[in-house]
């Protein structure tokens, strides 16, 4: 049972009472299951044969473990403190009996991992047969707790290997958290082959707690001053970003949509910085853009201009965009030219129309709490 006092529960109290994070009761739920999977990280660790002589039994694990403390998913809209509690439990995991190596990684860096030692197994001409379990096994021996972040499955290669890796590792006491945008039901949605996939679906819900965090308060963007989301100058949309940017590090990335790259060379993690020709003056449509909301969590979009007549395909783009990141609730910073009600000129036509909606979604998404 968690306690109402567990070390999770205690720590965020502490930072609440210094200041260092506001009270949110939503986050309360999260606290205390996070809190119940460190006491049964703090049991003593059960005699696991499989696990001491994991080498030899490394093809058939004998038993299901199935001592092993469940693990927890935990999902829910952006900024709403996920990663911050995981990594706060991860911290407090320190030295537990059951997690005494510990890895932490975002979700498609492990994935990543995982490819890449199969194909070592492949490569190596001492050994034949199935990679999966040897992977697993050396997974299990690096690490007792795996902690996932941005937890999603949108790679055919990943999505076929997943229920087999994962009953693997279960298999073998590893214990897992993990943050995602989705419910389990919504991973790899519409994915090739996804009925390969959903075996896994079933095994998330066996092994893990799955528990939403269902905060109303996008705390992520709560740090932007609500006069900083929506502005004209571009030395204050600089500040912004660099306040979002914190100590991160910038670096560029390539996403791939439909068989086309596109890349970003300004991405820090879920941050991404872009300008409105990029978006909206090439031939992007709204699946670009549902990509892009997938793989970022906030979005810094500058040069928004006045559009006239002539800037109708690009108007159209933009009235997509705006709808894209309203339906999956990705923050928004805008640099524009001119206030919303003052960005598209014309005042007959489809674009005419549909941009009072997006005038008013983008007044609605300047609102601290928006995305709830
Ligand atoms: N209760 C809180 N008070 C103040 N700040 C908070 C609180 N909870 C989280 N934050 C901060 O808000 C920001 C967003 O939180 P976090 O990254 O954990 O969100 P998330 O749920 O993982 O979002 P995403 O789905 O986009 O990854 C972080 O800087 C985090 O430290
Ligand atoms: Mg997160």
């Amino acid at each position: 049972m968690a306690s109402a006092n567990g070390p999770l529960r205690k720590r965020i109290d502490a930072l609440v009472a210094s200041d260092r994070l506001t009270p949110d009761a939503a986050q309360d739920p999260a606290i205390a299951a996070l809190d119940a999977l460190l006491a049964e990280l703090a049991k003593p660790r059960a005699a696991n044969k499989a696990s001491a002589l994991g080498w030899l039994f490394a093809a058939k694990p004998k038993t299901q473990n199935i001592d092993a403390p469940r693990g927890l998913y935990l999902y829910g809209g952006v900024g709403r403190g996920k990663t911050m509690l995981m990594d706060e439990a991860f911290a407090l995991a320190a030295g537990l009996p059951r997690a005494q190596t510990r890895r932490r990684a975002h979700f498609h860096a492990f994935m990543a991992d995982i490819h890449n030692r199969i194909h070592a197994w492949r490569q190596d001409e001492t050994k034949s047969g199935d990679p999966i379990p040897h992977v697993a096994e050396s997974v299990a021996q690096e690490a007792q707790l795996l902690a996932f972040d941005e937890f999603a499955v949108t790679d055919a290669a990943d999505a076929m290997i997943l229920a087999r890796l994962f009953t693997e590792l279960f298999a073998r006491g590893v214990t897992v958290i993990a943050t995602s945008n989705v419910a389990p039901d919504n991973l790899y949605a519409n994915g090739l082959n996804r009925s390969f996939f959903v075996p896994f679906i079933a095994l998330i819900k066996e092994r893990m707690v799955v528990l939403e965090l269902a905060s109303p308060t996008d705390h992520r963007m709560a740090k932007v001053p609500d006069g900083d989301r929506y502005v004209s100058g571009s030395a204050r949309f600089d500040a912004v970003w660099q306040m979002l940017l914190g100590t991160d590090e910038e670096s560029g990335i390539e996403i791939r949509v439909k068989g086309r790259n596109i890349t970003f060379p300004r991405t820090a993690g879920g941050l991404l910085r872009t300008d409105f020709d990029t978006l909206c003056r090439k031939p992007l449509g709204a699946s670009d853009y549902l990509a892009i909301c997938e793989r970022f969590h906030t979005l810094c979009l500058e040069g928004v201009p006045v559009m006239e007549e002539a800037d109708r395909n690009a108007a159209k783009r933009f009235i997509a965009l705006i709808d894209t990141l309203y339906d999956t609730g990705i923050g928004l910073i805008v640099q524009a030219e001119a206030r919303p009600a003052a960005l598209y000129m014309p005042t007959h036509g489809t674009e005419a129309f549909e941009f009072k909606r997006i005038i008013s979604r983008l007044q609605e998404m300047q609102a601290s709490d928006w995305g709830g």
